[in-house]
């Protein structure tokens, strides 16, 4: 025997509320995805306070929606997400208009028009009787709207009751709160977007917010002649999808004017925004994270990843709801590593050439071990500033990377086991003037990157981190303060 168990209306509505993790910026994200599909070229969005109410619209100049496309559209879950999608299709679970709208609000209306036609919808999540639907049609809902349409086709989303809109928790005015939400949002907006609002994509979009246009925040300010663009990789997925991956280096901080490191969330937000930047279909889904693949803060603050996904392989990432987030699949953790690993040398290249010390959270060894399907192997730190300065020296030829492969392969590890078990090994430096010369080396290293300025404490700052010097400090430090005066023939701080 079977029963109808169909969900209570009011209770899942309540609970699509809760859907996703949307704030207010994902929530209009997810609406001007919308929009995008319904090949709209201008998004205006306005707040108006109304009593202690602030009323939301979302206009665009897309195709609109019949009747019928209006029904399916306002029906919560109206497709399946299992279904192949456009290309250029930013939705996904068909929930978005739903639990986005109601995330932020407790009534969500729906005007659009298209042929001449007019139509309206509504969900009221305090008013939800059995699944019944209230829908206006011609005057009625042309009513809806505060100023008349302008395009002959389009859709306006009208959040009211918008009771999630403000965090008035933190203690502002309403003005305030609205002010405060909506520079936000604002900002949130013009990144998440900015390459349809570049018009890197088929049509150039525009974005309003209360008559502002948003103008694109690029966070690899490609426009900048002192962005670096490493090489870009294309991984290719087991379903045939191709995602393609570009790193870039940041312009040094003292390279930018300030309004250009505010827009990147200032000196602080470029830190805590290094990482990957992941697109889907060109829109900003993720950013800011190294998905666990590197520490956080141990790789250069200056670089950032373009990865770009289709919506094919929307299942093997793991696409939240409110695309707000997506999980690495395992069999691209590897590749990306190897990817992050090449070309954080070129970025910390930059740091170091001017002379800033990195903050490490650990000293940079000379050697590496890994452990691999229980095998160990050792290999010489890519990283380590000295072995860094040769790699990039001879980036063009990859000649001293091959040496270094070939000094690790063959290794001779028989004799060397001998060796050791007779306890005849010693590797160290077998003089002071070995140990001096590598310091010396350094300082010539650190000179160069240095555009000629040399600030002794900026440098032990930086030996401090750095193998073998590190845990020869008293020596180290002694050393480098006598001669940068004397044999180095420069004064404290030139
Ligand atoms: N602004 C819009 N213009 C035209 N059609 C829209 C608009 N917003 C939503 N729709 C229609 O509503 C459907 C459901 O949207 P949504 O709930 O966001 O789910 P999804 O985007 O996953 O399909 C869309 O597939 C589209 O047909
Ligand atoms: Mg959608």
């Amino acid at each position: 025997m079977r029963i109808s168990n169909p969900p209570q209306a009011k209770d899942l509505m309540a609970t699509a509320r809760s859907f996703g993790n949307y704030d207010l910026a994902a929530a209009l994200a997810d609406l001007i995805d919308n929009s995008i599909k319904a090949k709209a070229s201008r998004v205006d969005i306005t707040f108006e306070p109304e009593d202690s109410d602030v009323v939301v619209r979302i206009r665009d100049d897309g195709t609109g929606m019949d009747f019928e496309t209006l029904v399916i559209a306002m029906r919560p879950a109206s497709a399946n997400p299992q279904d192949a999608r456009e290309s250029d299709d930013l939705g996904r679970f068909g929930w978005g208009l739903k639990s986005a709208s109601l995330s932020q609000a407790r009534v969500l209306t729906v005007v659009t028009w298209c042929g001449g036609i007019i139509n309206a919808a509504r969900w009221d999540i305090d008013n939800i009787d059995d699944w019944s639907m209230e829908v206006l049609e011609g005057t009625e809902a042309k009513s809806l709207l505060a100023k008349p349409q302008a395009s002959k086709s389009g859709t306006e989303v009208i959040w009211t009751r918008s009771d999630r809109v403000l965090d008035r928790e933190v203690g502002l005015s309403f003005d305030d709160s609205l002010t405060f939400a909506i520079a936000h949002a604002s900002q949130r907006l013009s990144l998440v977007f900015h390459r349809y609002l570049a018009g890197e994509t088929d049509r150039r979009l525009t974005i309003s917010v209360n008559g502002r246009r948003l103008r694109p925040i690029d966070p690899f300010m490609t426009a900048h002649n002192a962005t670096q663009t490493l090489d870009a990789e294309v991984i290719k997925t087991a379903n045939g999808s191709v995602i393609s991956i570009q790193p870039y280096v940041l312009p040094h901080f003292s390279k930018l004017t300030v309004e250009e490191q505010e827009r990147l969330g200032g000196p602080e937000g470029m830190v805590r925004n290094q990482g990957f930047y992941v697109y889907r279909n060109k829109r900003l889904i993720i950013f800011g994270t190294w998905f666990r693949l590197v520490p956080h803060g141990e790789l250069s603050q200056l670089t950032r990843v373009r990865v770009d996904l289709p919506n094919t392989v929307d299942t093997e990432w793991r696409i939240t709801l409110d695309k707000s987030d997506a999980q690495l699949p395992e069999a691209l953790k590897r590749r990306l590593q190897e990817v992050v690993k090449r070309f954080n040398r070129r970025s910390f290249s930059v740091h170091r050439k001017k002379g800033v010390s990195l903050d490490l959270p650990e000293v940079q060894s000379v050697w590496l071990r890994y452990v691999k399907n229980g095998q160990i192997r050792y290999r010489v730190n890519r990283d380590h500033p000295m072995v860094a300065s040769l790699l990039d020296m001879d980036s063009l030829f990859g000649k001293a990377d091959a040496v270094l492969r070939l000094l690790e392969s063959y290794f001779p590890m028989d004799k060397f086991l001998a060796d050791a078990n007779e306890a005849r090994v010693n590797q160290c430096p077998t003089s002071t003037e070995e140990f001096e010369s590598l310091v010396h080396q350094c300082v010539l290293n650190f000179l160069q990157g240095s555009d000629g300025e040399f600030e002794v404490d900026e440098f032990l700052k930086f030996l401090r981190d750095v193998e073998p010097f590190s845990s020869q400090w008293t020596y180290t430090e002694s050393y480098v303060r006598k001669n940068t005066a004397k044999k180095w023939g420069m004064k404290n701080g030139l």
